[in-house]
């Protein structure tokens, strides 16, 4: 069986670009591959958290996971800094990257961009994200299009390493995304991905918002003045995401939609996907209230860091044997 590896930053609530654009891919892969999922607590602190709240979203989402359809009989679901392979490899591979090509990844020239000095944390961590997928012999990756450029550093430096330690010493994983979902945009504005940290709330769905919430930041989402229910990515940005959100989570496809929309403008098209989100959401929402309360959840993580961990552990011997580190 392959192995899959993601994860999650616990930065808050999983959003519907998360759910779409990942989690989707965790529930399905679950079936036939070897899974590993994880909350990626390290990744969290490349930016200032509050430690009480950092706790909870770390539960939360774990919590989330488990609502919407990983199963940990399945799979293995477990919270990264309790495995301590994670921050040794990302130590490793730090030595094995060079900052050229850690200031070309764009996430690191967006987040920095304008400032003179920022957390070393922001410009090594896709280091840290190679270490996370590395470490488990992972083969596929299931992650948004933002993560594109992440895992081509991945794969770069696990062929560098075995070119130079040995070609067995990592897998060199592929990444997987969805076709529809990779990238789901911001409800405010469609030309930035939605985000767990974008200040305002409304650019985001989160999986655990009420129906008020949600009805809201359909209502307000940005569209254009034209009032055509059309995909067309480049010149109606706002629409073509709300037609992706709806044909994802409707099963229907885009074509039909535009269709079934045609001479009626924006408002119909929003009330209904209102609808629509708002069933998709409200069993995830009511299944994350249960688990989230009950305290086999921490003892789901606690297993999943020991499974993870023997498996770390096998990795990081053949690694540090590989790299003449230790006796
Ligand atoms: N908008 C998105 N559309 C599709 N997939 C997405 N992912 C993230 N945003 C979208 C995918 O979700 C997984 C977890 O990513 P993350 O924890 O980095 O999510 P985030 O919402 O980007 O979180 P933050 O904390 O708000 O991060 P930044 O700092 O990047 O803005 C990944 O598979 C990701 O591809």
């Amino acid at each position: 069986m392959k192995r899959v590896f993601s994860g999650v930053q616990p930065t808050g609530n999983i959003h519907l670009g998360n759910y779409l654009g990942a989690l989707r891919q965790f529930v399905e892969l679950q079936e036939d591959h070897e899974c590993i999922y994880c909350i990626v607590d390290e990744h969290a602190i490349t930016v200032p958290q509050d430690p009480k709240e950092l706790k909870q979203h770390i539960l939360d989402v774990a919590a989330l996971y488990l609502a919407v359809g990983v199963d940990p009989r399945k799979s293995i679901v477990f919270v990264q800094s309790q495995v301590s392979g994670h921050a040794e490899l990302g130590w490793i591979l730090n030595c094995a990257s060079n900052t050229g090509e850690l200031y070309r990844m764009t996430q690191f020239k967006s987040k920095s961009q304008g400032k003179e000095s920022v957390g070393t944390g922001l410009l090594t961590y896709p280091v840290l994200m190679a270490a996370d997928i590395l470490l488990y012999d992972t083969d596929i990756v299931p992650v948004g299009n933002d993560q594109k450029q992440h895992i081509e550093l991945t794969r770069d430096l696990a062929i560098r390493v075995n070119h130079f330690y040995g070609k067995d010493t990592f897998v060199v994983p592929e990444g997987r995304f969805m076709k529809e979902g990779a990238r789901i945009m911001a409800l405010d504005d469609p030309t930035s991905k939605m985000s767990k940290s974008a200040t305002n709330v409304h650019s985001r769905i989160s999986l655990l918002d009420d129906n008020n919430k949600i009805k809201k930041s359909i209502m307000k989402a940005t569209t254009d003045s034209d009032g055509v229910v059309r995909f067309d990515v480049e010149n109606k940005p706002g629409i073509s995401n709300l037609l992706t959100i709806y044909s994802v989570l409707s099963g229907t496809p885009i074509a039909d939609l535009e269709k079934q929309y045609e001479g009626q403008g924006y408002g119909n098209f929003k009330k209904d996907l209102v609808e629509v989100t708002v069933e998709a959401l409200t069993p995830i929402r009511d299944r994350f209230n249960e688990i989230r309360q009950s305290p086999e959840l921490i003892e789901v993580l606690k297993d999943g860091a020991e499974r993870a961990d023997a498996i770390a552990q096998v990795t990081m011997k053949r690694v540090r044997n590989a790299f003449g580190l230790g006796l």
